[in-house]
């Protein structure tokens, strides 16, 4: 297992340019929506009115909720509440919410399991974790670990669990992170260029930008953002004096750019590459997988929402390999000879209509979910 960052090697295919711009596909749908949903303390869209739909990629709800939950705890669904009385399956087990957030999978998940079961949950983030503590000392099923996903089974050896029986992920950013425009994710609030989940360690995007080379820079921009315009966009932003301000690098692609297109802001792209590359998101995705075939128990649940194509195809891939026994052609990798099954038939939900008229966001996520079989893991595989 690669802990590497995960560096641009080959252009990636444009055609999946499509799929980075589907949240924003009907702004108008999008109305009022700044507050959080404080029902679930569910991670929630802000006021509508505070929505514009250049940020709509960016902007996070509880997604999936119920479908994600359920199956995680491998459950067609989750038992209908009633007033005043919460209906609970009273599951035993260890779970793992891998990215905490502001904790809406993780409560409802908890509302689900027995009073012996284990929750642990994970973000890099220093303000979801403190969220994620003050959690922890009201439910003592909840254990807090404030690093990547990717250091899954590292982190869970240190609490001396070695499997666990339902995995579970939300990926990418929350609508606090973005909402917060001393964060950097946004192009609409002005900020440090920092764009880091994890705030207490790392390069923040301002020290990269301030040292990387253009060729580098246009090559992050395609590759972690599909962006065809990566190598003008990527002189323009080399020639900045400093970075300092998001909203002036947002300027700086906004002239850059040669072909804008509707309801869409020009830095769209190259924000989220930016972002994708300085927290090494594609490469955590794929160490978090990889940790999963080991650390799930038989009968174990694997459940991961996406939001854009990138990690969608990679998470599809991960799940085809694994439940066929199907490895890419490769001489120069040593094959195992039995190629073994370790997920049953892979399933995909998308949201429902309701969901993705009440949250537009929602209309980009896929949940992929499979079962681990009882094949044991072997060191040999090629993860
Ligand atoms: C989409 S939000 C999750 C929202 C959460 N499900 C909820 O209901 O509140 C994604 C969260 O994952 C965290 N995150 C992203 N990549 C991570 C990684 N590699 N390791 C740990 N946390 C990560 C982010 O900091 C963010 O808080």
């Amino acid at each position: 297992m690669s802990l590497s960052k995960s560096k641009p090697k080959s252009k990636a295919s444009p055609s999946a340019a499509a799929d980075l711009s589907e949240s924003v596909s009907n702004p108008s749908a999008v109305k009022d929506a700044s507050t959080q949903d404080v029902d679930l303390d569910v991670t929630h869209a802000r006021h509508e009115g505070d929505i514009t739909s250049d940020e709509l990629s960016f902007v996070h709800d509880a997604v999936l909720l119920q479908e994600t939950v359920a199956a995680v705890l491998g459950v067609k669904s989750l038992p209908k509440q009633t007033e005043g009385d919460q209906n609970s399956l009273n599951i035993s087990g260890i779970y793992v919410d891998a990215t905490f957030g502001r904790g809406g999978h993780s409560r409802l998940l908890l509302s689900q399991l027995a009073d012996d079961a284990t929750l642990i949950v994970f973000d890099k983030d220093p303000t979801a974790i403190s969220v994620a503590q003050e959690l922890a000392t009201k439910d003592s099923r909840v254990r807090v670990v404030h690093d990547s996903f990717a250091t899954l089974t590292d982190s869970l050896a240190a609490m001396g669990i070695t499997e666990v029986d339902g995995l579970m992920a939300d990926l990418g950013i929350s609508s606090p992170q973005i909402d917060d425009g001393s964060r950097g994710f946004s192009f609409m609030r002005d900020g440090a260029v920092d764009m880091r989940m994890d705030t207490s360690r790392g390069q923040s995007v301002a020290e990269w930008l301030e040292t990387v080379d253009d060729e580098t820079l246009a090559n992050v921009l395609y590759e972690f953002g599909e962006e065809r315009h990566s190598r003008r966009i990527a002189r323009a932003i080399k020639q900045m004096e400093s970075y300092e301000s998001t909203l002036e690098l947002a300027e700086v692609i906004k002239v850059a750019h040669p072909n804008w297109q509707r309801g869409k802001h020009p830095a769209t792209q190259s924000f989220q590459a930016m972002r994708i590359f300085i927290n090494n998101e594609l490469g955590d995705v794929d160490d978090f997988l990889a940790q999963s075939i080991p650390i799930l128990k038989s009968g174990g649940q694997l459940a991961v929402i996406s939001f854009h194509s990138l990690e969608d195809r990679r998470i599809k891939q991960f799940l085809q390999r694994h439940s066929k026994g199907q490895y890419p052609e490769d001489e120069n990798l040593p094959m195992p000879p039995n190629r073994p099954r370790y997920f049953s038939k892979p399933k995909r939900v998308g949201p429902s209509k309701a969901e993705t008229s009440q949250n537009p966001r929602a209309r980009s996520a896929w949940l992929r979910m499979a079962t681990r079989t009882d094949t044991a893991y072997e060191q040999t595989t090629q993860l």
